[in-house]
């Protein structure tokens, strides 16, 4: 069987990335510091313990498994946290991500599958993002990802790296069998607060601000499914695997809600209120991140057809409810 090194494997999207792998006749090798991963959710191929920044591990992972190719998720990814704490965004995102593709390069695994965001475009009002807009990020979780992107194109040119790069946009929902799900500590993302808030486990969700240049003044993401997400990502690698060579994909359903209209589908979801109140917006928040999605859907033949909100919040629902991890 193929191998993969899937890098942050025991958080979110790797983990629902290394079902989606086994599942289409892959071995995902997951390779995690724990820092804000769960060795629990590392469930459908080994587990190697390391950090980005720590080359020697790498390199002895490398040797060990011989992977085809890299997925590369292990990243900081608090948008608020960075704009207070910028230099572990630099160290781990930056730093971390050019050792291991320096340690790819030179273990002569040349696929390189890297996980992006829509964060990178920074604050475009009303204009729909397609992976030729501008990327000027507003946050430093943004400014980092798009370092690595850079990064990438110049290991393309100069070393012949292959990779895809995906946008994301907002990554919400959880494996509809429960095996894995979403679980940050702490949490910072707009469902699992909102269903935290919901189960009385939070006093309320606080809307981070309600003055935003939206039709009703709160800020508008185009919400995906992580499911759809990750099949992305074996397309992608398929994409490399088949030589068809460097490209970037936004990962976005081309519609947008806003954080009000979340909070009302939730309702029709779990036939519970949203105990909420007005906060202040949030550092380094975009009023309205909508992502153009055609490419994806015309080039690597991705259809996202469980990103409905409906979807995302059942799925979210069932986890929140059930599913969890220990250290
Ligand atoms: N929000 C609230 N209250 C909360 C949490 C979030 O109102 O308690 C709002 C945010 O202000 C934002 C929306 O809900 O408008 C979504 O917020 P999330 O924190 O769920 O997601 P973000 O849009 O901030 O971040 C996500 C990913 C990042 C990615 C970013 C791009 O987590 O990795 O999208 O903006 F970079």
């Amino acid at each position: 069987m193929e191998k993969v090194l899937v890098t942050g494997g025991a958080g979110y999207i790797g983990s629902h990335a290394c079902k989606a792998l086994r599942a289409a006749g892959f071995e995902p090798v997951t390779y995690d510091n724990l820092v804000t991963g769960w060795e629990d959710a590392v469930k459908f191929g080994p587990f190697e313990k390391g950090d980005l920044l720590d080359r020697a591990r790498l390199d002895e992972v490398f040797a060990k498994h011989k992977p085809v190719a890299v997925m590369h998720f292990a990243a900081l990814s608090q948008v608020g946290e960075s704009m207070s704490i910028p230099a572990k965004y630099w160290r781990n995102n930056v730093m971390g991500s050019l050792t291991l593709i320096e340690a790819a390069v030179d273990a002569g695994c040349m696929n390189f599958v890297f996980s992006s965001t829509c964060a990178t475009y920074g604050d475009q009002d009303n204009v729909v993002l397609d992976e030729n807009s501008a990327q000027m990020p507003i946050n430093a979780y943004g400014a980092s990802k798009r370092a690595v992107e850079d990064i990438l194109n110049n290991f393309g040119e100069s070393n012949g790296l292959n990779h895809v790069i995906f946008r994301y946009f907002n990554v919400a929902g959880g494996d509809p069998d429960g095996e894995v799900g979403e679980f940050h500590q702490p949490e910072t993302h707009l469902i699992p607060l909102m269903l935290d808030a919901i189960e009385g486990k939070r006093p309320a969700l606080t809307i981070f601000g309600t003055d935003y240049d939206t039709p009703d003044g709160t800020c508008i993401r185009d919400y995906v499914h992580v499911c759809d997400l990750v099949d992305a990502h074996v397309l992608g690698l398929k994409w490399l695997q088949d030589g068809k060579g460097s490209r970037v994909f936004n990962l976005g359903t081309g519609k947008g809600f806003s954080v009000r209209e979340v909070v009302d589908h939730s309702r029709s979801v779990t036939n519970k209120e949203v105990p909420m109140v007005d906060g202040d917006r949030r550092a380094g928040d975009c009023t309205k991140l909508v992502s153009g999605s055609e490419r994806a859907e015309n080039e690597l033949g991705w259809t996202p057809a469980r990103s409905t909100l409906e979807a995302m919040i059942t799925d979210a629902w069932r986890w929140h409810q059930n599913g969890h991890y220990e250290k």
